[in-house]
């Protein structure tokens, strides 16, 4: 499969670098990118083949990734759509917050899209993307684009778009929450006595672990959550105070604040293409 990349910034490198280590041949990858020092750097590390003419890219490609900015979006797709007109090819937008109406009006309406949302633990190989189809992609264009995608971490498909507003405010920003979290776990310990720098490792490690016990235990989160809190010990006396503050429901405002805000950025993008 020969893969076209449209933007050759950190997620084309992150992905370029992750198909290359899969064995990728260097010829089956191109990269398109306005900044010679990007494409000099994207053949010196990776050995593809590179252009500043986004058609040039596409011309051979079976599959392409739009991995541009939203904003230059608009810009970026309607470059390429004369080229995909010749020949069907599948177009993946990793983009946050640009609709498939949008990639359709701009790439061509029969193009086979398919919108994806990695999050930025993506760049070192340990992202969580979700996906939605758009008409006429079939099973083996997701086979294609999961062989693409799940160089950064898992794939997940919705059948609903709408919800890719809700997966942007779970897991698009969701990297920043466990940020947060082990920020005041580093100040609360050097609060109480610690090295900052002893408390941001400890903190830091314990996300680390409690991410890996996570994802790697067949164990729902609450039975894990049970199995470290003994009754009348200290993990009890932390996690009180904790549900007494309404944690939950902090946590249930702040991700309806953030999938409405994506809705309001999504709509901006469909109604005025290729603006911010
Ligand atoms: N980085 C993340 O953590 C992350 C996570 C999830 C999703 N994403 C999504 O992934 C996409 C790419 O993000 P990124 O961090 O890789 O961005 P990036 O590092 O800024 O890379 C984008 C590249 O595309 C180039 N470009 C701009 N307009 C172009 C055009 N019309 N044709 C071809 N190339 C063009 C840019 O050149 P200039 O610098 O000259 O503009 C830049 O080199 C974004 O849409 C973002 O929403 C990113």
């Amino acid at each position: 499969m020969r893969i076209a990349f449209i933007g050759g910034g950190h997620m084309t490198t992150s992905l370029v670098g992750g198909l290359r280590a899969r064995g990728a041949a260097p010829g089956d990858l191109c990269v398109s990118d306005p900044v010679a020092a990007q494409r000099e750097r994207l053949e010196f590390d990776f050995g593809v083949r590179t252009t500043p003419a986004n058609a040039e890219a596409v011309r051979e490609a079976d599959l392409v990734v739009l991995a541009v900015k939203p904003q230059d979006m608009a810009a970026a797709a309607q470059s390429i759509a004369a080229q995909l007109a010749t020949r069907r090819r599948i177009v993946v937008s990793i983009a946050a917050g640009i609709r498939i109406a949008n990639l359709l009006q701009w790439l061509g309406r029969g193009t086979p899209v398919v919108r994806t949302m990695p999050n930025r633990p993506a760049l070192i190989g340990a992202g969580i993307t979700a996906a939605c189809a758009g008409p006429g992609v079939d099973h083996a264009d997701r086979v294609a684009v999961e062989r693409v995608l799940s160089t950064a971490g898992p794939l997940v498909w919705l059948d609903d778009e709408s919800q890719m507003d809700v997966v942007t405010a779970v897991s698009g920003s969701g990297p920043a929450y466990f940020f947060l979290l082990v920020e005041a776990l580093e100040d609360a310990g050097a609060a109480l006595g610690l090295p900052r720098d002893v408390a941001r490792q400890l903190a830091a490690h314990t996300a680390l672990g409690a991410g890996r016990m996570v994802t790697e235990s067949s164990d729902l989160p609450a039975k894990l959550r049970e199995q470290v809190t003994s009754k009348g010990g200290t993990t009890a006396a932390a996690l009180a105070v904790l549900e007494q503050a309404g944690l939950r429901g902090i946590f249930a405002g702040a991700i309806a604040a953030a999938a409405r805000r994506s809705a309001e950025l999504a709509d901006q993008f469909g109604a005025d293409p290729g603006r911010e």
